[in-house]
């Protein structure tokens, strides 16, 4: 539906949820062999995300829980990507690291309990997602582009083309140079070093250049972003004494990220957690498992509860 549009258009994919939501709890009732009387409590995604969709939610789930007289329990989406790692066995023990990487975030997280996280590392710029997702729009690939740089990078030589690391204090994170470097590298039809701000491509050089470099230039970028994700997780790991780590968020389906995280964590001797494939990029199951920790402690919330596209942890 967003294909077409470059990315997602907010009110489509409110209209979109609208259509949608009822079929869909349908559909999830039938395949769990549950019946709505069976559910204890309705978990909904309060914040962060599009406005219109999480309305569409928490209207849908407020209802639910009013008609059905089940508490009701606001979920925080950030806490809730961490939280994937608890739904499979072998589970994390606390206290773990978690790298949440997604279209919108990239925090390292300092979990104590499924409710006690602390954000200690996060970016001051673009997300990582938001980082594979631009360069794919530079390389003329359709969103989301993550995964098709993904796909390509796995036939590419990703010392091909040295991107360079941003120098960032502490546990932050930076990727806003990243894409600046990788779109002056290909107005350079790769011709000159990556800083070179005079451009000196045509634009059909530029095009040929990608169309024959297109696995080297994706692998390249895609080392450089695992690259800077891991060494602050190093970091992180070093600062606190934690050896279990976990990621997170729909970056984490990558499949540089799954391999990078295994090999250092190998070298460093970590205890190393990855959800499975279906539980790294949005789903609902993430929502639940944290509703479940939430529902333990009777952390409810009444029908006052408002949406949120925006929210601070
Ligand atoms: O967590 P998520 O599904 O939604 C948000 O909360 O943002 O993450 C979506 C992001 C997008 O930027 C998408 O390109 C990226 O995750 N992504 C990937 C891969 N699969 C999804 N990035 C790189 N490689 C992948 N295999
Ligand atoms: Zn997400």
């Amino acid at each position: 539906m967003h294909a077409q549009y470059g990315g997602v258009v907010p009110e489509l994919a409110s209209r979109a949820h609208m259509q949608n939501i009822v079929p869909v709890v349908d559909a999830a009732l039938k395949e769990a062999k549950c019946n709505i009387k069976d559910i204890d409590a309705i978990a909904f995604t309060q914040a962060p995300g599009l406005i219109g969709a999480l309305l569409v939610g928490a209207q849908f789930a407020k209802s639910l829980s009013l008609a059905l007289d089940k508490p009701l329990i606001a979920v925080h989406h950030m806490q809730a990507h961490v939280l994937a790692n608890l739904i499979d066995d072998p589970k994390p023990e606390f206290p773990f690291l978690c790298l949440t990487v997604s279209g919108g975030h990239t925090q390292i997280v300092l979990c104590n309990s499924p409710t006690d996280l602390k954000v200690i590392g996060q970016t001051i710029d673009d997300a990582a997602g938001e980082a594979f997702d631009k360069t794919a729009k530079i390389l003329g690939l359709p969103y989301p582009g993550g995964p098709l740089i993904d796909k390509y990078a796995k036939e590419g030589n990703a010392k091909a083309y040295k991107f360079p690391e941003p120098h960032i204090a502490g546990l932050d994170f930076s990727f806003s140079g990243l894409k600046t470097s990788i779109l002056y590298f290909l107005q350079n039809a790769g011709t000159s070093t990556v800083f070179k701000e005079t451009f000196t491509a045509t634009e059909e050089e530029r095009k040929t250049f990608i169309e024959n470099n297109l696995a080297d230039i994706c692998a390249s970028v895609q080392n450089r972003i695992v690259s800077i994700l891991l060494n602050k997780l190093k970091k992180a790991a070093e600062q606190t004494g934690i050896k279990n780590i976990c990621i997170a968020g729909g970056v984490s389906a990558n499949s540089g990220l799954r391999n990078g995280v295994k090999a250092i964590g190998e070298k460093e001797g970590w205890n190393i957690f990855i959800p499975a494939f279906q539980y790294c990029t949005d789903n609902a199951a993430m929502i639940a498992i944290t509703g479940y920790y939430k529902f333990l402690e009777k952390d409810f919330s009444d029908l006052s509860v408002k949406p949120s596209a925006k929210a601070e942890w």
